[in-house]
């Protein structure tokens, strides 16, 4: 269903001001997770942060309602289901304990409701497993948060990759990885069964003349007998406002490709040049379009740190101030876990460049060189690369003032063919209250950036990232677009039952 349009000019369309604009507006995602420290261990004492709260509802809403004022898409809240237990291992989570490294982790679902009422427009993702959580349950349980959030709510599908959840979750080992992939598009499929196929759209009546809440024949088992999942349903929560959840998805592999190609609504990737990101971009929209999807219906969304001050000094001065914070024992513990590779085996001075025996390091350091300017020839040391990951994360950095920082993110949007980004912090709220304070002005005196200015209160997840174009017809724009997978299992008004054993996945 692609039409002759290339799909940046498609993308650039749907996000755009209105039809005069030339200029791509970004998606803006506030990147976080329910724990002290998301990305940048040892940061969480630093006086602009206040992740220490994070089991208090009020530093949630507080957060929120500042992102929801400020016009950014969405916050998105990432999950773990294990222990970073890698480094000094095996299964030794003690390295990261005194920076909070992803630990303690509160499950980030129970925070949608409180969000959802804090706030008019912004949209709340949340990470859930579909490794560890079983497919009738994590439907409801996602039912009923789209419910309450009024649709303003996605859900990022994960696959999982910690040793420590699945050992935690009852099994000896990881399910091999592409096999992980297999048991998600089954789940997938039953998940579309059970929100889209098992209530007829106009199922719920609630008619007090009559005294009938759901009629006899509005509401079927989905009877789902496959490879890894038996499910008879019915769906036990009634249809929610988009009834499939706007759906995240970060696979980078092959397998991830094709099923966040498939199955995601809002993609999000990482590299480390635009040109690098381009070919992740384009390749997504390729495996989208093979699905049969428009490329339209996939926003692709790039992850950034960023630290931004005044002006370039200032930022560099902001820098070294959060240096003076990083915990070492923690970021090291975060690589682990994020690479499965333990650096307590390697000496403090062995120059990873060379490192025969650590191809995986070797692969990363030469990603990271081509961000850092002038770092090609520098010996990566564990200091080095300790000092990379420290103020955040594996992925893209940029220090500097709003000028140098938007400069960047319009590269970055423009070279690497993406919708928009997923803005990672160093400090909650402190470096989004940075980016408010200096990039967001900045971005919009150029054209980049409109936020939710044109959204009204109340409008869905799929509707803020999507649009309502011409391309999105179908019973709402808050529903899957016609061409998802998704779409095939919905029993719509007045139609007979479905037959959802007959559909092809
Ligand atoms: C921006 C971003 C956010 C992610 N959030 C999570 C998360 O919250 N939980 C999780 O288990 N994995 C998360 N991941 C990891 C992905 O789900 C996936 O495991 C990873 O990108 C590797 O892809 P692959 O499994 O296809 O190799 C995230 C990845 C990215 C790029």
């Amino acid at each position: 269903m692609a039409d002759s349009r290339s799909s940046d000019q498609a993308a650039a369309d749907a996000t755009a001001s209105g039809p005069t604009s030339t200029k791509k507006q970004m998606i803006l995602n506030a990147f976080v997770m329910n724990t002290p420290g998301h990305q940048a261990a040892g940061l969480w004492n630093h006086p602009t942060n206040r992740t220490d709260e994070y089991n208090t509802l009020s530093f949630w809403t507080d957060l929120a309602k500042l992102l929801d004022d400020a016009g950014f898409h969405a916050i998105f809240i990432a999950d773990t289901l294990g222990a970073y237990d890698v480094y000094r291992g095996p299964a030794n989570f003690v390295p990261t304990l005194a920076s909070g490294a992803q630990f303690p982790v509160s499950d980030p679902m129970y925070l949608v409701p409180a969000l959802a009422a804090a706030t008019k427009k912004i949209v709340i993702g949340i990470t859930a497993s579909v490794t560890y959580e079983k497919p009738y349950a994590l439907a409801r349980r996602l039912s009923t948060v789209d419910h309450y959030a009024n649709g303003r709510f996605a859900w990022n599908i994960v696959t999982s990759y910690l040793d420590s959840a699945a050992l935690n979750h009852g099994l000896d080992e990881q399910i091999p990885h592409d096999e992980r992939y297999a048991r998600a598009h089954e789940y997938l499929e039953v998940l579309y069964k059970l929100w889209e196929g098992s209530f007829r759209d106009d199922a719920i009546l609630a008619n007090r003349e009559t005294g009938v809440y759901i009629e006899d024949d509005a509401v079927q088992n989905i009877a789902h007998n496959g490879k890894y999942f038996r499910v008879p349903g019915p769906h036990f929560v009634a249809p929610s406002p988009q009834r499939t959840p706007f759906l995240f998805q970060a696979g980078t592999s092959s397998a991830g490709n094709d099923f966040g190609g498939k199955h995601g609504e809002a993609i999000f990737i990482s590299a480390q040049t635009p040109e690098l990101l381009r070919k992740t971009s384009d390749n997504i929209r390729v495996v989208a379009v093979g699905h049969g999807r428009h490329p339209d219906h996939i926003k692709v969304i790039a992850g950034v740190h960023l630290i931004i001050g005044k002006d370039d000094e200032d930022a560099a001065r902001k820098e070294a101030d959060f240096r003076s914070y990083t915990n070492t024992e923690g970021a090291l513990a975060l690589f682990g876990g994020w690479t499965g590779v333990d650096m307590s085996k390697y000496d403090d001075d062995q120059d990873f460049r060379f490192a025969d025996d650590s191809p995986r390091i070797q692969s990363l350091i030469s990603r990271w060189a081509a961000t850092v300017p002038g770092t090609d020839n520098k010996p990566w040391t564990k200091r080095a690369i300790v000092e990379f990951l420290t103020v955040g994360g594996l992925g893209i950095k940029i220090v500097g003032g709003p000028q140098t920082v938007a400069d960047q993110l319009e590269h970055w949007l423009d070279v690497g063919g993406v919708d928009g980004f997923n803005l990672a912090h160093v400090t909650n709220p402190g470096s989004f209250e940075d980016m408010i304070k200096y990039l967001l002005p900045e971005l919009r005196r150029r054209g980049r950036f409109r936020g939710l200015d044109d959204v009204a209160p109340g409008t869905s997840a799929r509707e803020i990232f999507l649009g309502n174009t011409e391309h999105t017809s179908r019973v709402s724009p808050a529903r899957l677009p016609p061409d998802h997978p998704g779409s095939k299992y919905t029993w719509h008004k007045g139609q007979p039952a479905p037959k959802l054993n007959e559909i092809k996945p």
